[in-house]
């Protein structure tokens, strides 16, 4: 059986190292389907003493074309959002629930439309994501949207019931401060995307009070 139909990263984990050699296996990673037609492995950036954990879908147009996660539209947002908050990105460790970019091509011009991950898909990626998290021991992790929620804290999890409030969670058997916001391409598809912004920000600035 190819290593992708058995939908998960485990066996493509290193025995041992930092995100260094973490980040070196993951670029190998076939184990689930979305290697095939994505350009590379987009793993998480920051320094393994970040005090804080973002973690987002999974990369878009521009983070697979460039092999970093948010660099695109959202990256941007989440930039200004980051800013506006009061949370230095010197201090953040950004990331993605799933590694690989997904997408259909819409005909005829061959634009490469973003797909959401389905849950075996981001079931299959978690290994990275907890090896993510048992390396850089965040202080706070900061869930943006659902997909990132449901991987971390399991299929129940909605955003909107749980926004902007500081909570504390057993994750992969160790307890750990979160706060969940919206993810920030929903604020770019937001009919009040001035509103939407300052939510975002609001909940941030959450996640800054925590790191105080
Ligand atoms: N959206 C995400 O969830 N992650 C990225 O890296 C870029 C866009």
């Amino acid at each position: 059986m190819p290593p992708e139909d058995a939908y998960t990263a485990t066996p493509f984990l290193p025995a041992r190292g930092g995100l260094p050699a973490l980040g070196k296996a993951a670029a190998a990673c076939r184990g689930c389907p979305l290697h095939r037609d994505a350009t590379q492995t987009v793993f998480g950036t920051g320094k393994a003493t970040a005090r804080v954990m973002l973690v987002g879908e999974q990369p878009g147009d521009q983070e697979d074309r460039q092999g970093t996660p948010f660099v695109g539209p959202a990256g941007h947002l989440l930039d200004r959002a980051l800013a506006d908050a009061g949370i230095d990105p010197a201090e953040a460790y950004l990331t993605n629930a799933v590694k690989h970019f997904k997408f259909t091509r819409a005909e005829p011009r061959k634009r490469r439309i973003h797909k959401a991950p389905t849950l075996r898909e981001a079931t299959a990626c978690s290994p990275w994501l907890a090896a993510e998290l048992k390396t850089v021991k965040p202080e706070l992790l900061v869930v943006l949207g659902a997909t990132a929620g449901k991987a971390l804290l399991g299929a129940s999890f909605r955003v909107t019931r749980v926004r902007g409030t500081l909570l504390e969670e057993e994750i992969h058997g160790r307890p750990q401060r979160l706060v969940a916001t919206v993810h920030p391409s929903a604020v770019l598809r937001s009919d009040d995307r001035e509103a939407a912004y300052q939510g975002l920000v609001s909940d941030l600035k959450t996640a800054a009070r925590a790191l105080e």
